[in-house]
Formats: C-alpha cells, sequence, structure tokens
C-alpha cells in the first residue's frame, strides 16, 4: 500500500493519512511508515480512536516498551506501558501530579541509561484553546554549527537530572520530585550521538542537563544555554496544535520536545504516552 503523507513543517516532521493503526498493518506497510518516522522524526497520525491495547499493540512495532519504572507515580493504573500525563484531578480530589509533565525541553529518560527510542502520544482531551507541543529537529541544529563549535562540543557528556521541576520551581519539593531523584540519579550522555540507525549526528541536550561533566556549573551555563537556544531557534522547530485522538509519534535520538503552559489549566488535558525503548547509553555521576 502507498503511504499517502504531508509535511508538517520545514524543520520536522510528516502527516501518514489513511491508516488505521487499529486495523492489521502488513510489514510492508508498516516498513514505509519507519521509513517515514526516520526521514522526519515525528510522524502525525489522526482520528485514531483506537482502544489502549490497539495503542500498546501499536507501539510494539517500534520496538520493546518501557514500563515506566523511572516514573511509577505516572503510569496508568492497569497499564504500566502507558504514562499518563494529564490534570484530571485524583479520585479524592488532589490535583494530578503529571500536570506539569514535559514543561521543559527534553528527551525522554535522557536521565537514565536505557533512554527513549521514541515515544507515542495519543490524546484524549483538550483545553478549548493551547496545550501545544513543540518539536525541535537536534540533527538540523547540530549540521546548523560551525566546524569550530562541532569540534568544541564532539567530546562533551551534559549531566542530564530527574525531577527537574526545581528549574521553573512547579513542582520543587513535593514527594514526586523526591521519588523520581531518588530512583534516578544524574546520567551523563555524549552531547552529539549518531543515530543508531541513519548514522546522522545529533545534538543531545535539554533544558535537563546541568553541566558538563568535568566542569563546574558556571562553566558549562553558557554553552548549555546557547546550544539550548540554537536547537530551538524557530527554523529548527514544529508547533503541533493537538486535535483529539491524534497520535505524534517522535523519534527521541534526533528530536526533542517541550509541553507548553499556553492554556487554561482549569480545563481538562489528557494524554496517554507509550515509550520505545532505546539503546543503552550515558553513565551514573554525581550532580
Ligand atoms: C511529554 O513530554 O511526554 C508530554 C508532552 C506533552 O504533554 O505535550
Amino acid at each position: 500500500m502507498a503511504i499517502k503523507m504531508r509535511r508538517l513543517s520545514n524543520a520536522l516532521g510528516a502527516e501518514i493519512r489513511d491508516v488505521d493503526i487499529s486495523k492489521p498493518m502488513s510489514e510492508s506497510t508498516f516498513g514505509s511508515i519507519h521509513r517515514i518516522f526516520l526521514d522526519h522524526g515525528i510522524l502525525l497520525l489522526r482520528n485514531q480512536n483506537v482502544t489502549r491495547e490497539q495503542h500498546i499493540e501499536f507501539s510494539r512495532r517500534f520496538g520493546e516498551l518501557d514500563k515506566h519504572d523511572a516514573l511509577p507515580r505516572d503510569r496508568h493504573p492497569d497499564y504500566p506501558e502507558l504514562l499518563l500525563v494529564t490534570n484530571r484531578p485524583n479520585p479524592d480530589g488532589t490535583p494530578s501530579e503529571s500536570r506539569y509533565t514535559g514543561r521543559l525541553w527534553h528527551t525522554d529518560l535522557s536521565y537514565t541509561t536505557h533512554p527513549a527510542l521514541g515515544s507515542l502520544l495519543r490524546c484524549f482531551n483538550l483545553p478549548e484553546v493551547g496545550g501545544d507541543t513543540l518539536f525541535a529537529n537536534m540533527a538540523m541544529a547540530y549540521d546548523a554549527l560551525s566546524a569550530g563549535m562541532k569540534k568544541l562540543i564532539a567530546d562533551l557528556h551534559g549531566i542530564h537530572l530527574s525531577g527537574t521541576r526545581q528549574i521553573n520551581n512547579q513542582e520543587a519539593g513535593t514527594a514526586r520530585q523526591a521519588e523520581v531523584m531518588r530512583l534516578n540519579p544524574p546520567i551523563a550522555q555524549p552531547v552529539v550521538r549518531a543515530h543508531p540507525e541513519t548514522g546522522r549526528k545529533a545534538l543531545y541536550l535539554g533544558e535537563k542537563v546541568k553541566r558538563f561533566d568535568g566542569m563546574t556549573e558556571d562553566e558549562s551555563r553558557p554553552l548549555i544555554d546557547y546550544l539550548n537556544k540554537h536547537a530551538t531557534r524557530p527554523e529548527f522547530v514544529y508547533r503541533h496544535q493537538w486535535r483529539e485522538n491524534d497520535i505524534i509519534v517522535w523519534d527521541n535520538r534526533c528530536t526533542m520536545h517541550q509541553a507548553l503552559a499556553d492554556f487554561d489549566e482549569t480545563q481538562l488535558r489528557h494524554l496517554e504516552r507509550t515509550t520505545v525503548m532505546g539503546t543503552p547509553s550515558g553513565y551514573v555521576v554525581t550532580a
């Protein structure tokens, strides 16, 4: 079957049309979809009114799924493969602990030694306006750096922290943050990673990076800030305006993303994510 697609932006992203992931899909059709995923960094599938089992089943075609041991409080109670990203209050009326998920530029599970290959986020409920997500093409950002900068960063490792909501103070001191930080010690990851399937080099950074291994925070901060600012220039970014039953699949090895607080937080925003496990990367360090 020929796959119909349209690009989402100049930087990254492709919408796949006329595909229903709840229906059986041949290896060859999935192979074509996977090729588009590798070429464009993110896939958009609209109108996927699927069950949780179907979401999980389709996700498995991209690889083994994470059971979210790094974020146990955000797991769906019946499906460990699903991570809740929701501001729906808990049954006892307390606020959802995952309501601020993804509010910093990041790639999934970068603060573990098995950072994610990909993620498939499905949208259930949206606020009246906003609740958008930004995606940045980190390979394009890397390519645009000067030869001198590429040489400077070639061997650097950035130290990725879990529980980094302390940076914007939204969740500082909560039990959830303490647990996430206890479960996930700081991990040094290469600042430049070659994509295991395409071989293309990409920046691997984000706002969870505190400093470079072997350097102080003061020494590291200007370069971290420069690289994050560079990578999130508008020409490297796609902004997704969600619709109910959208599924976005992103490649964490060459993109990063950020959930925006651009909506009325009294309105429901509920999404569920599967996370595809990637190849081992990084090493444990002290913060
Ligand atoms: C995430 O970072 O997994 C969530 C992104 C979003 O809610 O838009």
